[in-house]
């Protein structure tokens, strides 16, 4: 593959029309302006389609794709179980004046499945995490929120910053930032605050861009959880990122702790559009008069895809699926940038695994490495958490190692 040359003529037309049509030829996360795909000319645009563990971009160049979408593929494209429940759901009706009867059995799986006691469906995790959060402020009589710095819950204002365009001061205002595993600081705030603090929001390990992802320290979780309870503030895992790879039950039962509320998407429905806010009883009645709708949210197809997702993951147990394999991966990986004089630093819980290398300060080795590994079919990007699916092989796995080592050699005389 690295040997044709223009290996994405056609992502580039395509591209070229884009920008005439779409703000920036492709916004948000999946665009070549969102900083994870540098050098931008060593990756493509746009995909043809998709199956497994591969996607095919425009010009039909093949990738073992390692970031799923940004997360919601987790048994592989096209999962045969998951589309037959949705395609059978779609026939059978989808959006419609009422909602469909699965509406009710997905709520009863997911619910019992993550252990809380309620579900109310949105369609993407920035959806849920706002109702979070209007829900904790509802229920409490508070206003301020803690948060970690670094984190990220979505893109509504409340999520951005001072500066961020068409953000306003007041839209923050309440907003409390503490350090990631540093319990003292929250202990502070509440001092600070006494009586004001309406919820603790946060992922449920460290996931940032650019740096080193952090696991939670020992009794981390335990502490903010019974500061929490004694203090009456809710506690938030936004588990949108991180749901279902690290435990079927939710990432606080991972961690040994229990959430108030949770928040889920991305894996839930193997990449049909769906989210979830779940929680405990307390909360039921202070979620149920939130003002709090969409157009969509209610459509039956992704509710289908939604228990045929789950129910498989139960039934093959993905979670440890995905463990073996990322270890798998990254141990190839680690010695195969040994061999080549080089070392790997992977960090976060590794389902979801964030890489950088030593003596590499500035990212441009690492950068460059990725580069030749996404020309030579294998997508990784800068800068982000990268995701395991269910659906990676050996073969995969031993092809991704290759390309690795060769990728290493082809940028030893500039780094
Ligand atoms: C932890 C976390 N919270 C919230 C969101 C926002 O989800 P969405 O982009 O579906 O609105 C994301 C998306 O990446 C996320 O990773």
């Amino acid at each position: 593959m690295a040997d044709k040359t223009n290996l994405y003529t056609k992502s580039r037309l395509l591209y070229n029309r884009a920008l005439k049509v779409l703000p920036t030829g492709v916004y948000g996360h999946l665009g070549p302006s969102n900083g994870c795909a540098i050098p931008v000319d060593a990756f493509p645009i746009f995909s043809n389609k998709a199956k497994g563990p591969y996607f095919w971009d425009v010009d039909d160049n093949k990738f073992i794709d390692y970031m799923c979408a940004y997360g919601p593929n987790i048994l592989g494209y096209g999962d045969e179980d998951v589309d037959k429940a949705a395609i059978a759901q779609i026939r059978k009706g989808n959006c419609v004046t009422m909602p469909d009867e699965v509406l009710v059995d997905f709520a009863e799986l997911l619910t019992d499945t993550v252990k809380k006691d309620w579900a109310f469906f949105c369609k993407n995790g920035g959806d849920v995490t706002g109702l979070a959060v209007m829900t904790a402020r509802y229920a409490t009589g508070r206003k301020k929120l803690v948060l970690v710095k670094g984190g990220y819950h979505g893109v509504a204002p409340w999520t951005q910053k001072v500066g961020y365009a068409g953000v306003l001061e007041e839209e923050v205002s309440n907003n409390l930032y503490v350090h990631w595993n540093d319990v003292q600081e929250f202990e502070n705030l509440i001092k600070q605050y006494p009586g004001q603090i309406a919820a603790f929001i946060s992922t449920p390990y460290y996931h940032p861009t650019f740096e080193d992802n952090k696991l939670p320290a020992e009794n981390y979780w335990k502490s903010i959880r019974d500061i929490c309870t004694k203090n009456g503030i809710v506690l938030i895992m936004d588990d949108i990122r991180c749901g279902f790879r690290l435990d079927i039950e939710g990432s606080d039962a991972h961690y040994g702790i229990k959430a108030d509320l949770i928040t889920f998407c991305k894996a839930i429905a193997n990449g049909y559009s769906v989210s979830a806010l779940c929680g405990v009883d307390s909360l039921k009645g202070a979620v149920s008069d939130v003002f709090y709708t969409g157009s969509y949210w209610l459509s039956a197809e992704p509710f289908a895809a939604g228990i045929a997702c789950i129910s498989k993951m139960k039934k093959e147990n993905t979670v440890a699926k995905l463990r073996f394999i990322a270890d798998k991966l990254h141990k190839g990986l680690k010695e195969v940038a040994q061999k080549n004089g080089r070392e790997i630093v992977i960090s976060g819980e590794p389902v979801m695994w964030f890489m950088r290398h030593t003596n590499d300060e500035n990212f441009f080795m690492h950068q460059a490495w990725v580069a030749e590994c996404v020309k030579r079919g294998i997508f990784f990007t800068n800068h982000h958490n990268q995701f395991i699916n269910a659906a990676l092989t050996d073969e995969d796995i031993a092809k991704t190692l290759d390309v690795a080592d060769r990728a290493y050699k082809v940028i030893a005389d500039k780094f």
